[in-house]
């Protein structure tokens, strides 16, 4: 059953929940799954902002019906954002309502073509352009790269509502309530540092344009097309986003490392009381063979601190090591306080590799890297304890 929710006056979410895709994107992992939020506005025109996944057809037009009933077309959709968890429904709503017009910038118009072959119905908007509905109206803003070249958000002006595309969105399916004032927010939190990490982070410098050009519009609800609705509350999700494209982080260290005989991980495990009893108290410990990358890239996302140990494999780092370093350079992740450690057995090149890294990506090392040769002796386990207390005591007091 479908429970389209008013979300304003004749405004409506007709979203659905995925709750059997394993991974996003065939990359991210879902366990709690993730609603597609689609929404309906019933005024002289009908329209529909963002649509979903291609594999809900029959329970999301059966929603639409629901409010506007058999015989009223849907007049406009508004394709705020292009990846086909929004637009994969297109063809399908455009058989049902051949009359229906898609509304998108030039890009968007550009990637109907190029992703279902769509050149006709169409209306190009430009940036600030707006749609009349009858008593309410939309105007259409250009964020682009929030998350794809073509995204825009739509706004609501007197209603205040942001339809806001990707942005502000998070993991996690909508468990009955769909406002924030119906779930628990801090559920929701983790969850939201990994979606924007994983999805948007490579995007922060855009997500900031964004966040200064729609500073001035005033906003009674925020409504994204993953996650909660934000009605009661706006102004919590927006600093939530600001922070994280700021890459403003929280004392704590992230400890990453990769083992295959134990000496890796026996060095770990004094790094990690050393951070301790520099007295940090979030310390988010991964095996980089078994933790998937996004719950590291989400944890190295919002810790000050970041700490790599691994061995040495076909003279350079091990590759499960190598892999998230690849990622997280990708993912563009800003400044932290930095310790490098870990084992070589005839030749080095992983600690070497890790060290470039955080060279690279303008990391500050707080402490000598260790690095041991087959088993760590004892000084270079008691070196680790130092380590790990350096970036604790640097992360208590260096925190933005
Ligand atoms: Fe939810 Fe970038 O798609």
């Amino acid at each position: 059953m479908h429970c389209p929710r008013a979300i304003g006056n004749n405004i409506y979410w007709i979203g659905v929940n995925d709750r059997s895709t394993d991974l996003f994107e065939s990359l991210w992992p879902l366990p709690h799954g993730i609603s597609y939020n689609s929404y309906l506005i019933n005024d002289a025109k009908v329209a529909v902002i963002d649509a979903v996944k291609d594999d809900s057809t029959h329970q999301y037009m059966a929603g639409i019906e629901s409010v506007i009933g058999s015989e009223k077309p849907v007049d406009f959709l508004v394709v705020n954002h292009m990846e086909p968890d929004h637009s994969g429904l297109i063809m399908r709503l455009l058989e049902r309502w051949p009359g229906l017009t898609v509304v998108g910038n030039r890009k968007t118009l550009g990637m109907l073509g190029e992703f279902y072959g769509l050149t006709t119905n169409l209306r190009e908007v430009a940036d600030g352009e707006e749609l009349k509905l009858g008593q309410h109206t939309l105007q259409f803003h250009l964020t682009p790269m929030v998350h794809w070249p073509e995204t825009m958000m739509s706004y609501e002006p007197h209603e205040q509502i942001l339809f806001a595309g990707d942005a502000f969105g998070s993991f996690g399916a909508l468990d009955g309530g769909i406002f924030d004032d119906e779930i628990e927010p801090q559920a929701y939190r983790e969850e939201t540092v990994r979606y924007f990490s994983n999805i948007i982070g490579k995007y922060s410098k855009m997500v900031q344009n964004a966040l200064g050009k729609l500073s001035s519009l005033p906003l009674k609800v925020i409504a994204s097309t993953h996650g909660p609705i934000w009605r009661t509350n706006p102004g919590y999700i927006v600093d939530v986003y600001d922070r994280l494209s700021r890459q403003v982080t929280v004392p704590g260290i992230t400890l990453v490392y990769g083992s295959m005989y134990k000496n890796t991980e026996s060095m770990m495990e004094a790094v990690a009381c050393g951070a301790v009893a520099a007295g940090v108290e979030s310390l988010k410990i991964h095996d980089v063979s078994r933790s998937h990358l996004s719950y590291i890239i989400r944890d190295a996302w919002q810790y000050q601190g970041l700490i790599l140990g691994a061995p040495t494999y076909d003279t350079g780092v091990f590759p499960a090591m190598d892999s998230l370093l690849r990622r997280l350079e990708g993912k563009k992740l800003g400044p932290r306080s930095a310790g490098v450690f870990g084992t070589y057995g005839w030749s080095g090149g992983g600690v070497k590799q890790m060290l470039e890294f955080t060279e690279r990506m303008k990391m500050n090392v707080v402490a000598p890297a260790v690095e041991a040769c087959c088993r760590p002796t004892r000084a270079e386990l008691a070196a680790c304890h130092e380590l790990g207390r350096k970036v604790g005591e640097a992360v208590q007091h260096g925190a933005g």
